[in-house]
């Protein structure tokens, strides 16, 4: 009996110590779980806001004009934004395992700089070079900058600019166009001056008449100079719109072509006008607006060969007035009808030169008609004639005239 109790106070015992090992083990485990519950929550939070990161970076990524294209280290293209699709020719969005980056982005300089980015004795993290993409007729002009990003890859970013070197190569053009058109009337004036000089016996007549000449190309550079000095005021000013007043464009209209109806009979050429009898007000400088309607009938006149047409006509509505000058002369092919605005472009050079032309009328127009906010262009057809047409908004006619 003794023995039965022992042994049961034994087995309680043993059952005892089973259950708090248990208990503890029970515990420990479920607190293992809820540490583990913890974890899981942490990292899904973590993962939330990392991918609210990606998309965030993604947005402000999409919206840049720069293109940006992302490589792992070992040059697979991972990722690349909006502008990069634009301007290298990506795909808008990448399809199936990432791509090498010589498939992607064929470009011998590029191979090269991230070889250089990749040497071990390397002395920087950055590469730039440019690069005319595609070759052709839609060239464009990029700037290419590799970086490395260490063991997370290398990111390229790409920036357009070919605006920038079209204006560059335009300043160029515009430099070597003055110098030349500057040359030719001095080099005829010292021609002139130097014979002159160096033959004192020199009849009356011809002295006269190279006298004349001399005069005629102080006059061509005269005009020269006032359309340059024209121009250039139209840059500084340009989208300003100080000295701006209201003026009466019938008006100045009318008076241009009062000034141009002798040039016009001396040609033999008819010159009408439709124009309303009341003001039609604008917003611009005055002497500017006369320079435009000039121009333009002024054109008219040299480019209509005898017994033409030059009509000059003046419409409006609400909030717009269109200047239209149409003639029936020698018209202008569609390329040239897309180059006549540019400054110094002559159909035909020695025709224009030999009318007194210096190719940069309008190339004012233009410019002044923009500054006021109109537009301006040209229809025509070769042999036919060709109209010109200015539109600029309107001012309510209780404006006073300027
Ligand atoms: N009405 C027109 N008909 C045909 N060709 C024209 C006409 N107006 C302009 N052009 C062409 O466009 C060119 C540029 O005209 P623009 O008025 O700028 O220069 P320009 O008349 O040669 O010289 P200027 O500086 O004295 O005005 C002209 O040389 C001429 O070839
Ligand atoms: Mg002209």
């Amino acid at each position: 009996m003794v023995a039965l109790t022992t042994a049961l106070s034994l087995l309680a015992g043993a059952l005892a110590v089973a259950a708090i090992v248990l208990f503890r083990r029970l515990a420990a485990a479920r607190e293992a779980g809820e540490r583990a519950t913890d974890g899981l929550l942490r990292v899904q939070q973590d993962l939330r806001l990392r991918s609210t990161e990606a998309a965030r970076m993604r947005a402000g990524t999409s919206a840049l004009d720069e293109g940006v294209v992302l490589l792992d280290i070992d040059q697979n293209v991972v990722d690349w934004n909006r502008a990069a699709s634009d301007l290298a020719g990506l795909p808008e969005r990448r399809q199936g395992n990432p791509r090498r980056v010589e498939d992607l982005l064929p470009w011998g300089q590029l191979e090269l700089a991230l070889e250089d980015l990749e040497r071990p004795d390397r002395d920087t993290d950055a590469v730039r070079f440019e690069l005319a993409e595609p070759a052709g007729e839609d060239e464009r002009n990029l700037l290419v900058r590799v970086r490395s990003l260490g063991d997370l890859g290398f990111v390229i970013t790409i920036h357009d600019q070919s605006r920038i070197r079209r204006l560059e190569s335009m300043r160029r053009d515009f430099v070597a166009n003055v110098s030349h058109e500057l040359k030719t009337p001095l080099a005829a004036i010292k021609g002139f001056v130097e014979t002159l000089r160096d033959d004192p016996k020199m009849p009356g007549s011809t002295r006269k008449r190279f006298l004349e000449r001399i005069s005629t190309q102080s006059d061509r550079l005269n005009t020269l100079v006032g359309d340059l000095l024209t121009l250039s005021r139209l840059d500084e000013t340009e989208g300003g719109a100080e000295g701006f007043q209201p003026c009466d464009l019938a008006l100045v209209t009318k008076e241009t072509i009062r000034d141009l109806t002798s040039l016009a009979e001396r040609k033999g050429l008819e010159l009408s006008a439709s124009i309303p009898d009341g003001p039609v007000f604008v917003r611009a400088e005055r002497e500017g607006l006369r320079q435009v309607v000039s121009n333009l009938v002024d054109n008219a006149i040299k480019y209509t060969p005898e017994a033409g047409v030059v009509a000059v006509q003046l419409r409006f509505t609400n909030v717009q007035v269109r200047l239209e000058v149409a003639d029936t002369g020698i018209g202008l092919s569609p390329e040239d009808q897309d180059r006549v605005f540019e400054r110094f472009y002559r159909v035909d050079r020695a025709r224009s030169r030999e009318l007194g032309g210096t190719g940069l009328g309008l190339s004012i127009v233009k410019n002044t008609v923009r500054g006021i906010g109109g537009e301006v262009g040209v229809h025509s057809a070769m042999g036919k004639g060709s109209t010109f047409w200015v539109t600029l908004p309107r001012l309510p006619t209780d404006s006073s005239a300027g």
